[in-house]
């Protein structure tokens, strides 16, 4: 099933995500299943469960429609269960990012080429890795929304002054997006 994607503005990206234990969802799989399809629906290649308004240690990534130009990307579909960054490396690069619950903005940020990583897969395997260039790029944005942090947090005070009346109308609602998404601040009868 779709979930609505929420919005910039809403308290829950901005909220430090809890870990999750086995015994408590049950029903991952379907929460997991869930995600991917809202992801693939949004033509996104990354989405962290507090973005369909999961306050959860959980995200998803898809990226294998780009391995053809990006060999670090081949098999690139996992989840990330209770993720713990151990160690980020390498001179910080700059990409155009953007995310799912900020439709229309995209704004080059700074991250760490490499990461070392600790998380459980969606069968509560353990695994450490270590990932490069874009895979860690990806993983590091759904790591902030875990974190409660989103790419315009990041931004510069100069670029964030620049973007703050998109992001207030994006938050109103006011933003041209094809997918299902939940505004915080939209005003009833829009
Ligand atoms: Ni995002």
């Amino acid at each position: 099933m779709k979930l609505p994607i929420i919005a910039y503005g809403d308290p829950v990206l901005k909220k430090k995500a809890t870990a999750i234990e086995p015994a408590e969802y049950p029903q991952i799989g379907q929460i997991i299943a869930d995600m991917f399809e809202t992801m693939y629906g949004a033509r996104g290649v990354g989405l962290a469960a507090p973005q369909v308004g999961l306050s959860m240690r959980l995200f998803v990534v898809d990226a294998t429609p780009f391995d053809d130009d990006e060999p670090e990307l081949k098999d690139f579909k996992k989840v990330f269960i209770n993720a713990q960054v151990l160690e980020e490396t390498g001179e910080e690069w700059a990409f155009n990012e953007g995310c799912l619950s900020i439709p229309d903005i995209r704004e080059d940020v700074f991250r760490c080429p490499v990461i070392r990583i600790s998380y459980y897969d969606e069968n509560w395997h353990h695994h450490e890795e270590t990932f490069k260039g874009m895979a860690a790029r990806i993983i590091q944005h759904e790591y902030d929304h875990i974190e409660g942090k989103l790419f315009t947090d990041r931004l510069s005070p100069l670029r964030k002054r620049l973007i703050e009346k998109k992001l207030n109308d994006i938050s109103k609602g006011i933003v041209d997006v094809d997918y299902k998404m939940k505004f915080p601040a939209q005003k009833k009868g829009r």
